[in-house]
């Protein structure tokens, strides 16, 4: 089984993290009202889940152990041994179990059986000692019973001075049973329920699996390669670790399902990404430190406020040579922002747009930050590097965080915040105000909706569309405890075509078959759209309005996904038959994605302050929805051109299946996904022809890069409605974005770094929502 590998992964991972350890960066953990750092031990019980220490009548021992005792083991005991053979039986019931002790040069190798099945071995070596560690664990169990058996192998590395295996505790998450499935509600087009579903071929399935865990809790999603996704968390208890503390940040291998910890040092909770034009991805802006008063614990991380985190490209399946860059004196923004999105645009830059100076909940115009700047910073009408002041941003207060953005064919910005949109022309410092969106629906957080630039096509010039889905009509003025997680969503979703008639005609409004806030909207390289993910009622954020489930401001979550068809008449054009119904609530920090093979990766959920195992805790399962094309027999792409230039006729080698008639190539940007905002998804169909032998298709690049943003692309061959698997490509010359050294050393010279770090005596920012 997959997941048993998954696991072992995970384990080899933690123990190359054990091995490799030196403090390097890590600033440890200090205990509340200290500034002295300590070491940081992950031993963790969330709220909803049980710790059982080593002493504990349940625990079976078998052969010959020995008891320690010290102030600074669980429950002030641990229990080791050297004996080969030597075992440990501990029954529980619940959906996972994690295993704690200490690592040390003494430490050897335990075989982990669960249910009399080996799933893991596990190294115990570390070169620095480490107390309160865990040492294995496995989230996503069936509900029920279970054992877990750890047997001392006898068996050491080569640098280990012992063979000692011990227990400090065990944590059991104890979970429910999965709700019962219902068949999925049927829809007709238009949404009025169906009596009967129409006869279904098993060659048109939707299927939705689970399978593999995150590690560290899916906020923020970006798939980097054919082979692996980023995962961007907060700073919080995630079972993942590194160097001896919880994971943010990890790499997701989309074939084998394993993570690797990747180390991020500020707090990159509520940040936002995007890839530059030369590839390179940048994950901005964040969190203050965590501190006792906004968590369950320090954790020793940086200010990520200002932060600018580089991954630079990594396109080997290894990951090997992969992890974050951050040098806050050196490479930062000028303003703090939290909740911030970020885009390309179209010289391969990132603006930076919006966001508030502190974390909290709803902005407001104290913490409000009613600017855009870039990365690398530019110097716009004299901005020099410095943030350059949107009036859109005051109007929109207060549900104004996460704007949603996309950039237009004209090289200008769509930005939609609250009830308001404009687009954006960044050159010139230009806005031209929009329509307002009708009735009264507010699309921005923590009234979230969600957002897509419908797909760019040759045959109408690349006429742009905007679609907004879901969101809430709660007024953004109202004090949270006027604020009900049982407010219903909005189920609007409004079009606008961004010509001078288009915006003449104004929004142009439908109903979704279930309202939503939170959603999330994946393009598929078809131009369907599915929407998943979201709640029924309630807002965004958590611990705020009256009537939290767990701390979640939402409820009810909408549990299947529906089918949105751009190209249908108004009224036909969301369908959910055949969809499956997940049994994960997807609320706050839910994401979702289209992966380089065609289906959707479906993720996170974690309304909470840290680490929670009550409803609606923090969710690590991961979801692949499945179209029925990825059984269908898909055309096949048997070359990789690598680089795209700007209307560049290129030809494909391709297979394509018998008898295909309409031949398409999808030009794609799979995203940054966060807080329902997927900064950057882009469609663009290119133009082609196809040999007479259907052997060679010839397309032409986008046309420049107002229409497709220079930067990381996949390009996807659509046969009679089914795609290949895509093929990353590089879109334009591959050249970074421009870089202005004037504005960067102004940039340097006229801000500070990590401006509301406390610890520099300088205001503090303590948000946690
Ligand atoms: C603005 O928001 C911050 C952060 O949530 C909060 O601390 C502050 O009280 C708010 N100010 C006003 C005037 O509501
Ligand atoms: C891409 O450009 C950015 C910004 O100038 C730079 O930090 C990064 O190192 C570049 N990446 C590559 C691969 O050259």
């Amino acid at each position: 089984m997959a997941r048993i590998w998954t696991v072992y992964l995970l384990c080899i991972f933690l123990a190359i993290s054990c091995t490799l350890a030196g403090e390097s960066a890590w600033n440890g953990h200090t205990i509340p009202g200290s500034r002295t750092p300590a070491a940081f031990t992950p031993y963790f019980v969330p709220a909803g889940a049980k710790g059982y220490d080593s002493a504990s009548p349940l625990v079976h021992y078998s052969g010959k152990w020995t008891d320690s005792y010290s102030a600074s083991f669980v429950g002030k005991t641990l229990r080791w041994t050297s004996a080969t053979k030597a075992s440990v039986t501990f029954t529980f019931t619940g959906t996972g179990i994690e295993w704690f002790g200490s690592v040390d040069k003494r430490h050897g190798m335990a075989d982990v059986y669960l249910d009399g099945r080996l799933v893991d071995r596990v190294d115990g070596y570390s070169s620095v000692a480490r107390k309160q560690q865990r040492i294995f664990w496995d989230f996503d169990l069936d509900y029920g019973k279970h054992t877990i058996k750890i047997i001392n192998t006898g068996k050491k590395s080569k640098q280990a001075t012992g063979k000692i295996i011990d227990i400090d505790a065990f944590v059991v998450t104890q979970g429910s049973a999965a709700v019962q499935q219902t068949a999925p509600q049927l829809l007709a087009p238009g949404g009025q329920n169906l009596v009967e579903a129409a006869p279904m071929q098993n060659s048109a399935q939707w299927i939705l699996k689970q399978q593999g865990t995150t590690g560290v809790h899916a906020m923020q999603l970006a798939i980097i390669s054919s082979s692996h996704a980023i995962i961007m968390d907060k700073v919080e208890h995630n079972p993942l670790t590194i160097d001896g503390h919880p994971a943010w940040g990890a790499l997701y291998n989309l074939n084998t399902h394993a993570v690797k910890p990747l180390h991020v040092q500020s707090n990159s909770f509520c940040a936002g990404g995007t890839f530059l034009g030369n590839g390179t991805l940048i994950n901005v802006g964040g969190n203050p430190v965590v501190e006792d008063t906004t968590a369950a614990a320090d954790f020793g991380d940086v200010d990520g406020l200002q932060s600018v985190r580089i991954l630079e490209p990594c396109d080997s399946e290894d990951t090997d040579n992969c992890d974050i860059y951050e040098n806050h004196a050196r490479v930062r923004m000028a303003s703090p922002r939290w909740y911030n999105t970020v885009l390309r645009i179209s010289d391969g830059s990132a603006m930076i747009i919006g966001g508030s100076t502190k974390g909290g909940w709803i902005n407001n115009a104290t913490t409000n930050n009613p600017t855009v700047e870039y990365f690398p910073p530019k110097n716009i009408q004299g901005s020099n590097g410095l943030p350059v002041h949107l009036a859109f941003l005051v109007d929109t207060l207060n549900s104004n965080l996460f704007p949603i953005a996309f950039s237009l064919p004209d090289g200008r910005v769509f930005v939609a915040a609250n009830r308001d949109a404009m687009i954006y022309d960044w050159q010139t410092n230009t806005e031209q105000r929009l329509p307002q969106i009708p009735n009264g629906v507010r699309v921005t957080y923590p009234m979230t909706g969600t957002a897509l630039l419908l797909p760019l096509s040759p045959d109408n010039n690349y006429l742009p569309e905007i679609l907004l889905c879901g969101g809430s009509v709660v007024d953004d003025t109202k004090a949270s405890w006027e604020i009900s997680s049982q407010d219903p969503a909005s189920s609007q979703c409004s079009r606008i075509v961004l010509s001078d008639a288009g915006i003449q005609a104004g929004w142009q409004v439908e109903q979704m078959p279930e309202a939503r806030t939170m959603p999330d909207a994946v393009l598929l390289p078809t131009g369907a759209i599915v929407i998943v993910n979201g709640a029924g009622s309630g807002i965004s954020g958590y611990g705020n309005v009256k009537g939290q489930v767990g701390a979640s401001n939402a409820d009810n979550p909408v549990l299947a996904p529906v089918l949105y068809d751009h190209l249908q008449p108004s009224g036909q054009r969301f369908s959910a038959v055949g969809m499956p119904k997940s049994d994960i609530p997807r609320l706050y920090h839910s994401v979702a994605t289209l992966t380089p093979n065609g289906d959707v990766m479906i993720a996170g959920s974690n309304p909470n302050l840290d680490r929670s195992e009550v409803a609606y805790g923090t969710e690590y399962r991961v979801e692949w929805l499945k179209p029925p094309y990825m059984d269908a027999q898909r055309p096949v792409i048997s070359t990789s051109p690598g680089k795209v230039g700007f209307g560049q006729n290129i030809e494909l080698k391709v297979t394509l299946p018998p008898s295909s008639s309409d031949v398409k190539v999808s030009l794609m940007d799979l995203g940054y996904v966060t807080h329902a905002v997927h900064a950057n998804t882009r469609l663009v169909y290119l133009t082609t022809s196809l040999s007479d032998d259907k052997q060679t298709l010839t397309f032409t690049g986008p046309p420049n890069g107002n229409v497709y943003p220079p930067g990381p692309g996949w390009l996807y061959v659509v046969a009679d409605g089914v795609p290949s698997v895509g093929l990353k490509v590089m879109v334009g010359d591959g050249q970074g974005p421009p870089v202005d050294v004037g504005a960067l050393e102004n940039l340097l010279k006229s801000t500070d770094p990590d401006q509301y770090d406390e610890a520099k005596g300088k205001k503090a920012g303590d948000g946690s929502e």
